[in-house]
């Protein structure tokens, strides 16, 4: 598996397969299939409610710990001891026992929400403990990033974002180059929303290289030296998604699906206000 090497030295490989609105009671299953399939990069979060399932697929799947890339998020920590610092330490804790493992791959901070200063201070912590071998963000808009690196030890080694061909953040890719910070797509068929499977433009790609829309998707994105981690809870399309190695996409092609930029989310915006407050309100744990 093709990787890229973070700013913390770790390899991390650029495909992998997220696990956000699979059901608790599917999750096992679908984590053994995509490890079945070949996937040895996992993407969960404490706010998906599934660590202990991923960490169950873990377990019975015999697979070398050091040969897995693991991932998980912290939640926007309230304080109810009165120190974001140490909540988040105790969510670390709570996440890594749920998921039956003693160090992680990569801990995010899922949203820039929050104290997320304290939050950071003790990922800085963790990772210089060696708890986790990678520590990064998750939706951070350029300006908080920089902020949050310009008054920080340690620069976050990934910023996982929503990255699909509507949303194609190629300023904020270079931005965090720069700053030595690795892009990871979320949502990279976008759920599917403005027709993504069905765009004229992406099937006719497919069908030049014998592939499929996700294919394709996936394909530009690996291109870019994006990381991604698409979610599916189908077999074939676990194995769909990480045959796209044997292909390349032309200049002319990466041209058309250049143009099929929105900037715009197809979601929402974490700067607005309603946002702010609905996923601020949101207790994990
Ligand atoms: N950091 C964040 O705030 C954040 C936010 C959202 C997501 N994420 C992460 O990013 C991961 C991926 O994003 P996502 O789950 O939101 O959406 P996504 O990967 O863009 O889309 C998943 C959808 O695409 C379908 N699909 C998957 N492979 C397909 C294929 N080969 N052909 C046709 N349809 C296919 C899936 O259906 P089936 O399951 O039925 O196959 C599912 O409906 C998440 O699981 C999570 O780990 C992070």
């Amino acid at each position: 598996m093709q990787t890229v090497t973070l700013n913390s030295g770790v390899e991390m490989p650029i495909l992998g397969f997220g696990v956000f609105q699979i059901p608790d009671d599917q999750t096992q299953a679908a984590v053994e299939a995509a490890i079945e399939a070949g996937c040895r990069h996992l993407d969960t979060a404490a706010s998906y409610g599934n660590e202990e399932a991923v960490g169950a697929a873990i377990a019975a799947s015999g697979i070398a710990r050091d040969e897995l890339f693991v991932t998980t998020k912290l939640w926007i920590q309230h304080a109810p001891t009165g120190s974001v610092e140490d909540d988040t330490l105790r969510a670390f804790d709570a996440s890594l026992r749920r998921l039956g493992l003693d160090q992680l791959d990569l801990y995010l901070i899922h949203q820039p929400l929050g104290d997320y200063y304290s939050e950071w201070r003790a990922l800085q912590q963790i990772y210089s403990e060696g708890r986790a071998r990678a520590i990064g963000v998750s939706n951070f808009y350029p300006d908080r990033l920089v902020d949050l690196i310009e008054h920080n030890e340690i620069t976050p080694a990934v910023n996982q974002i929503e990255t699909h061909p509507f949303h194609q953040r190629v300023a904020d890719q270079e931005l965090m180059r720069e700053r030595g910070v690795q892009i990871e797509s979320w949502g990279p068929f976008a759920e599917g929303r403005n027709n993504l499977f069905t765009n004229p433009v992406l099937p006719a790609i497919g069908e030049a290289h014998g592939k499929s829309v996700a294919q394709v998707v996936l394909r530009w994105l690996v291109q870019r030296d994006v990381v991604v981690i698409p979610k599916s809870v189908r077999p074939d399309r676990m194995a769909q998604n990480l045959d796209i190695f044997g292909f390349t996409l032309t200049d002319d092609e990466l041209k058309q699906i250049a143009a099929l930029d929105t900037g715009d989310s197809q979601f929402f915006d974490h700067r607005d206000p309603a946002m702010v407050i609905s996923l601020g309100g949101l207790r994990i744990d």
